[in-house]
């Protein structure tokens, strides 16, 4: 089999053609997947026809399912969460804002899988920053104030009962649920070398970041911040239009991504499976 790869031309993200990801995928063709996505950091498969099972086993060939809290699965499934908006619904976008999948978790997800079933003609896109080049290109200075120290994730901003996704949150199509568990928080090193690629990356960003361990709050996030302002830059940006039947890869270990908005008065769907660390 011939994968044909193009580059997104942006600072991230290509597109992969060439395979029919409703076939099993082989150990040799995982492993030729693995390098293009590590190479790219955000793949995605164009024109697949990809039922919940295959989806499933696409995740699989990658490492286990990850552990999606707060979201409830789609009815009959453990492990697929339906990201959906209705034509009409008019509470915040979901996830509209910078973030890795997860981070606050002790092992954070490798990887996320999105695929499209309903996408509206305009708007919706998703955005994806690349953080080893954040990194690389990173002021020296500001560099120096991160080298070493761990930032604080929560998830409580977002899904704690006082969270943006809690007891306010109305009317929305999505089945979030939120929870006292959020609350946890967990710290990770602000830059961490990549497991596979060994290359240095920023990791999470502010949202799930809510303090830096050993400072006070505001210094802290000032810090964060300042960090969140750099690392958010446009030149970093990928920005990924959808098409029904595309299946989307990201490495959450090495990059950042948002929704967006722009299509209201048009449903939304996608199914989406996260890829745990080992
Ligand atoms: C997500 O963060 O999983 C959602 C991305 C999107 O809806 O574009």
């Amino acid at each position: 089999m011939t994968l044909t790869v193009t580059p997104s031309g942006m600072a991230c993200g290509a597109e992969v053609r060439g395979l029919d990801l409703s076939q099993p995928v082989s150990a040799e063709l995982a492993a030729e997947i693995r390098n293009i996505w590590l190479a790219h950091q955000v793949i995605c498969f164009p024109e697949q026809d990809l039922s919940d099972d295959d989806l499933e086993r696409f995740t699989l060939a990658f490492g286990p399912f990850g552990d999606d809290p707060f979201i409830a699965p789609i009815p009959g499934r453990k492990h697929i969460i339906a990201v959906k908006r209705a034509a009409d619904e008019t509470s915040p976008i979901f996830a509209e804002s910078w973030h890795s999948d997860w981070s606050f978790q002790e092992k954070p997800p490798q990887g996320t899988c999105l695929y499209g079933i309903t996408i509206p003609p305009e708007g919706g896109d998703t955005l994806f920053t690349n953080q080893y080049k954040a990194l690389a290109e990173m002021p020296a200075d500001l560099r120096r104030r991160i080298e070493g120290k761990k930032a604080i994730h929560s998830a409580k901003n977002a899904y704690s009962p006082k969270g943006m996704y809690g007891a306010g949150d109305k009317g929305r199509s999505m089945d979030i649920r939120a929870s006292d568990e959020a609350e946890a928080a967990y710290a990770h090193p602000f830059i961490r070398t990549h497991p596979e690629t060994g290359r240095k990356s920023l990791f999470g960003c502010a949202g799930y970041i809510v303090g830096v361990e050993g400072m006070d709050q505001q210094e802290a996030w000032d810090l964060v911040t300042e960090v969140y302002r750099w690392q958010t830059r446009p030149e970093f940006q990928y920005r990924h239009r959808w098409q029904k039947g595309m299946l989307l890869m990201w490495d959450n270990r090495c990059t950042l991504h948002m929704a967006t908005g722009g299509y209201a008065g048009h449903d939304r769907l996608l199914h989406r499976t996260t890829i745990g660390t080992a």
